[in-house]
């Protein structure tokens, strides 16, 4: 599942929309019932509107009612990189990382950072967002 999850990142990538920072991401969430969503970073000519790659496939599959989530591979690197061979490995942002504490259990999801299909590291949420603030705080 981790490669065909990778293989639908470097997909959603190419719908990139990032004319400001030419640096194109794209994200693939698989769902508690397998589903894979997909989503890619969109910018704004005002900078501050503009939405992560992995907040897109979230929000797309949240607002679809969507809550349970396992895992999530995101590949990004800047545009003039052979598209299924990327040079870096893409880590989410913080706000981002927040995202995921909101629906996703911190010790059991899953964020895989690729680079090519072959080449990808796994991390839990925890590992990326230790010691943080959720859901569970305020009820
Ligand atoms: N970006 C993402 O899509 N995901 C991240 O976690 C980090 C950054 C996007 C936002 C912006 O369009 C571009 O990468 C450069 O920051």
């Amino acid at each position: 599942m981790e490669e065909k999850l990778i293989r639908e990142a470097l997909l959603a990538r190419e719908y990139s929309y990032a004319p400001y920072s030419h640096y194109l991401v794209g994200a693939a969430l698989l769902t508690g019932e397998d589903i894979i969503v997909t989503g890619s970073n969109i910018e704004n000519a005002s900078y501050g509107a503009t939405n992560c790659a992995e907040r897109t496939a979230f929000f797309k599959a949240v607002s679809e009612g969507i809550h349970s989530f396992s895992m999530i591979a995101i590949a990004g690197g800047p545009e003039n990189e052979p598209k299924d061979h990327l040079s870096g490995f893409a880590f989410p942002c913080g706000i981002c990382r927040q995202v995921m504490r909101e629906f996703c259990d911190p010790d059991t999801f899953r964020v895989i950072v690729a680079r090519s299909v072959e080449d990808y590291q796994v991390y839990t949420l925890s590992d990326l967002l230790p010691e943080s603030f959720g859901p569970d705080h305020l009820s």
